[in-house]
């Protein structure tokens, strides 16, 4: 028999989109454990991101971010927001599925700009055209989110609270699904 699947939620989104605000207001609405792929990177290597980029290359961070990937994979109950570029590395897919409930969160190219270019703690957005950089990035990303989710939340507009209860709504009626009995053959 094949293990089932946990019960987690998985964010995923490019930078910016909120997964780790609406991560924690999940989490406090379910009652769920909160896990951020990034701050378990930076708590293993010791030091922040844009460091780890200088040190070893985005190969480096991208590795690093696979092993606490995988790691994950005992988690039950929980809400993983992971990192924008997550979805780069072919063999991140299956896992983020047989994590759980794969949240796609977009934004508009607007609200992402906005909110990336308030500070420079992400070192892929310090370019010289920050907004084109988000136009490339998106033009490649958005068909790998899209192929690793169970469900995308356009949250332009809406309130960080309200997006989650959507979430949580979508999500319990997913497990419960998770939950029923196999259909009787006919
Ligand atoms: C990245 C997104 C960042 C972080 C790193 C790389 C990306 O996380 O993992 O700077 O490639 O999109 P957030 O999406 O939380 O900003």
């Amino acid at each position: 028999m094949s293990t089932p699947q946990p019960q987690n939620i998985v964010l995923i989104g490019f930078m910016g989109v909120g997964k780790t605000t609406i991560g924690k207001l999940l989490a406090k609405k379910l009652g769920f454990h909160f896990t951020d792929t990034d701050a378990q990177i930076v708590t293993q290597a010791g030091c922040p991101i844009p460091e780890i980029f200088t040190k070893e290359g985005e190969e480096g961070f991208r590795q690093r971010e696979t092993t606490v990937l995988n790691a994950l994979t005992t988690k039950q109950h929980s809400i993983i927001a992971t990192g924008g570029g997550i979805i780069t590395r072919e063999e991140n897919i299956p896992i983020l599925k047989k994590l759980g409930y794969v949240v796609w969160l977009t934004a508009s190219e607007n609200e992402i700009y906005d909110r990336v270019t308030a500070n420079s703690d992400r070192p892929l957005m310090q370019t010289k055209d920050p907004r084109q950089t988000i136009r490339d990035l998106l033009t490649l990303r958005d068909p790998l989110y899209s192929s690793a989710c169970h469900l995308c939340v356009d949250t332009t507009g809406f309130h960080s609270e309200d997006i989650a209860y959507g979430v949580r709504e979508s999500a319990l009626v997913y497990f419960s699904g998770l939950a029923s009995p196999p259909a009787p053959e006919s």
